[in-house]
């Protein structure tokens, strides 16, 4: 049994058999109905609780379709309506959702919730994102470059606007495939110093750049981000945006880059803010690809967390 907390948490060696399986498994489906069973059912009569105490779009729909193809069924569970948060602690929490279901997937806030659903759980917990990092998001952003453009090992990417939970999955995946990442932001958004470190310390070239006409040049991937966060306060909402505004990812930026660069965005995206429609419908991004991976990539970590 395996947890998937964080991308720096897990062997790269793991990281990129479940890449490379997710494409297989992606491969093996294409042109069947959404609904129809994969051959293999590494999930055959299990349960898997996806625990939300945020929104979500994808994360909710990609593992609940995945787990239902590898043959297993989902529990769709709504933080504010579950004991969590309301005197019950994490620990007890994780041990009780233990004696019910197979496997765990949370969204949370902060990062505590999910490690201590970790310590105390019997049974697989997977990040479905915190305030503080992204991982399933970034495993399926690797698998979409290397469809699209082969090994990521060597690339230049680069990161635009706030240093936020996304962009910390960023820096641990450049260390752990050996990518070199740019942050192009406002220095009161830099991304967090820990994570920088931890990039560099396997040998990526961490850039931290104001300019972020400079920061593109050579890029092979520019990645963009929402302004406020769904764990930002609102009030702080004008401030980052006239702080951000000079990062939005334009055709001008984008003619800055190279000039096969791909875009990518995990979305939800805000038109016309970190990025302009024509860039989102553009013929170098691959947001929709990359919306699709989290459903394959996600498959490959759960086989992952049982070792399938
Ligand atoms: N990218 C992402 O995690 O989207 P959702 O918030 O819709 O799950
Ligand atoms: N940084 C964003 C990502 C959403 C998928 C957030 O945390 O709201």
């Amino acid at each position: 049994m395996n947890h998937f907390l964080d991308i720096h948490k897990t062997d790269a060696d793991a990281l990129r058999t479940m890449v490379d399986s997710a494409r297989r498994m992606k491969t093996a489906r294409l042109g069947r109905p959404k609904a129809m069973p994969d051959d293999d059912l590494p999930l055959e009569g299990r349960m898997v609780a996806l625990i939300f105490e945020k929104p979500s779009t994808r994360t909710r729909v990609s593992f609940d379709l995945g787990v239902r193809q590898m043959g297993g069924q989902t529990m769709l569970l709504s933080g504010c309506d579950m004991q969590l948060g309301h005197g019950e602690t994490i620990a007890d929490t994780a041990r009780v959702l233990s004696r019910y279901v197979d496997m765990i997937m949370i969204r949370t806030f902060d990062e505590t919730v999910l490690t201590e659903m970790a310590e105390f759980a019997d049974v697989p917990v997977i990040n479905g994102l915190t305030d503080r990092t992204h991982p399933c998001q970034i495993m399926a952003d690797v698998m979409t470059y290397e469809e699209h453009r082969g090994p990521i090992k060597g690339a230049k990417v680069v990161w635009t606007g706030d240093g936020n939970n996304v962009c910390s999955s960023f820096l641990h995946a450049a260390g752990q495939f050996g990518f070199d990442l740019t942050f192009a932001g406002p220095a009161p958004l830099d991304p967090d110093p820990e994570f920088v470190a931890y990039a560099r310390s396997k040998g990526s070239v961490v850039t931290i750049e104001r300019d972020p006409f400079k920061a593109v040049e050579e890029a092979d991937l520019i990645v963009a981000d929402t302004w406020v966060s769904m764990h930002d306060a609102q009030s702080a909402r004008e401030r980052r945006h006239n702080m951000l505004r000079p990062y939005q990812v334009n055709d001008d930026l984008m003619a800055a880059a190279k000039p096969d660069a791909l875009f990518m965005h995990c979305l939800p995206a805000h038109r016309g803010e970190e990025v302009t429609s024509a860039v989102m419908d553009g013929p170098q991004s691959v947001i929709w690809d990359e919306a699709e991976n989290r459903l394959h990539a996600q498959k490959a970590i759960m086989r992952w967390c049982f070792g399938a």
